[in-house]
């Protein structure tokens, strides 16, 4: 992913989201810099038709919602911050191949683990992928996702 590629991303974010959940580009652009290896777009014909931010963080609490993250430091995890396709797309793979490629950026820069917060109806596809819900240490940080929100860690280790 490239910073030309925001506007895009937030066309396919509204798309998969409807208008409830749309991120400011300069906060998106921010978690893109912070890990730039992590971040895709995946195209089709008609265009973009899917994305995933993912960055390091460290893996016990979720990240502040719609802020500017603090500096990286050394982290022992990666966290899945969002993983969009269009609804012409679903179900062609394209999400698990954007996840395949956070997977090995993460497992590449040794982390133990990944992390992300689940939408409640996504818990499911999550859970297939490999992850379990886990209580996060600062529950707080969790409410600013909204009811359901669900925080999720799979493990890399072997
Ligand atoms: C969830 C999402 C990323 C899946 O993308 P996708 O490219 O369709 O997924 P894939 O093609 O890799 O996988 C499709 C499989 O996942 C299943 N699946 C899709 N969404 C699911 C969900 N919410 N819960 C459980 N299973 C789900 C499909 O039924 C399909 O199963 P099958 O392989 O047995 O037929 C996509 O539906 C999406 O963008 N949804 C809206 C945004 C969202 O909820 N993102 C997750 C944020 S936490």
């Amino acid at each position: 992913m490239m910073v030309d590629d925001l506007p895009a991303v937030l066309a396919v974010q509204r798309l998969a989201y409807g208008d409830a959940y749309q991120e400011a580009a300069e906060v998106l652009d921010a978690k893109r810099q912070r890990s730039p290896a992590a971040c895709w777009v995946a195209c089709d014909a008609e265009g973009m038709a899917g994305y995933v931010f993912a960055h390091d963080w460290p893996g016990d609490t979720p990240p502040p919602l719609h802020v500017a993250l603090p500096p990286a430091g050394a982290s022992s995890s990666g966290f899945l911050h969002d993983l969009a396709v269009v609804p012409r797309a679903h179900g062609c793979g394209l999400g698990a191949a954007l996840f395949s490629a956070v997977q090995q950026w993460s497992v590449a820069a040794g982390h133990e683990a990944l992390t992300l917060v689940s939408l409640d109806s996504a818990v499911g596809y999550w859970r297939r992928a490999g992850f379990s819900p886990v209580v996060p240490a600062d529950a707080s940080a969790l409410a600013a996702y909204g009811d359901g929100a669900c925080f999720m860690r799979r493990s890399l280790k072997r």
